[in-house]
């Protein structure tokens, strides 16, 4: 038995799929129906605070209605059988379902949906209710916006620095539900392999960074998940 074989993941808005929140690019992607620059960006903020809110405050209400599906339970059912130093998942999703299926220590590197920063105070805070007025606003009188990592924004340094940690000590780099195509999170995958680890992504398409992958489950995170866990343990137990 391997005990300090480990395993670092990048999941991304693919893996929440199953659990009915849309991806953002292909057909019915989040970004076919709305503009980037203008729900998406600091500017687009600046010019019109309350529609990036509708925004925002339409993905918190659906968000809650979703339950983490089989491919976010799996993982943390992986966690919990190697412990938590060994599998580190790294997510650009906001939309918590990771922890909520019971995974620790989640990276989150394009922030949450859950938390709120004030524009004036800078003070951020976790919430989990959903706003009555629209911008919502901070005790200090300020506006309130999503902690999202918008474009044109830096990730959060310290979150960053870790998932590259994380990426550059796996033995195994899981990449699940991402098209792999916004940096830096798909570096993350790319320094894995370069420092030698092993590469297997889940999606039913070929993503952009298949070309890394020694193995590809081309199926729905949810309906490979068993058979991923299955394939890590019997290397485990090797
Ligand atoms: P994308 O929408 O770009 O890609 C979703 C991927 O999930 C695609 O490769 C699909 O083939 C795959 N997929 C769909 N259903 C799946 C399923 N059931 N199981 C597994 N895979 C499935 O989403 P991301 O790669 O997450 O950033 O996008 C990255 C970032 O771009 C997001 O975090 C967001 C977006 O703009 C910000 O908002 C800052």
């Amino acid at each position: 038995m391997k005990n300090n074989f480990r395993i670092a993941c990048l999941t991304g808005a693919g893996i929440s799929a199953e659990s009915g929140i849309a991806t953002f690019r292909g057909m019915g992607g989040m970004w076919e129906n709305h503009s980037i620059e203008e729900v998406a960006t600091p500017e687009g903020f600046r010019k019109n605070p309350l529609l990036v809110w509708e925004f925002y405050e339409a993905r918190r209400k659906q968000a809650l209605s979703c339950k983490p599906n089989k491919g976010h339970i799996g993982l943390a059912r992986l966690q919990e059988i190697l412990g938590e130093k060994n599998v580190c998942i790294t997510t650009q999703n906001v939309d918590g379902l990771h922890q909520r299926a019971g995974t620790k220590n989640v990276l989150e590197l394009h922030g949450s949906l859950w938390k709120v920063r004030c524009t004036k105070c800078q003070n951020e805070r976790e919430t989990f209710e959903l706003f009555d007025d629209l911008p919502p606003k901070c005790s200090c009188g300020g506006i309130l916006r999503p902690a999202i990592v918008w474009f044109g924004e830096p990730l959060p340094q310290d979150i960053f620095k870790n998932a590259l940690f994380e990426a550059r000590r796996a033995n195994l780099y899981l990449v699940i539900g991402t098209s792999g195509v916004v940096e830096p999170a798909a570096s993350l995958a790319k320094i894995a392999a370069s420092e030698g680890a092993v590469v297997w992504e889940v999606n039913p398409e070929e993503s952009a960074l298949a070309y890394l992958c020694q193995k590809s489950f081309r199926s729905k995170a949810g309906e490979a998940m068993d058979l991923v866990i299955e394939e890590i343990l019997k290397i485990i137990k090797e």
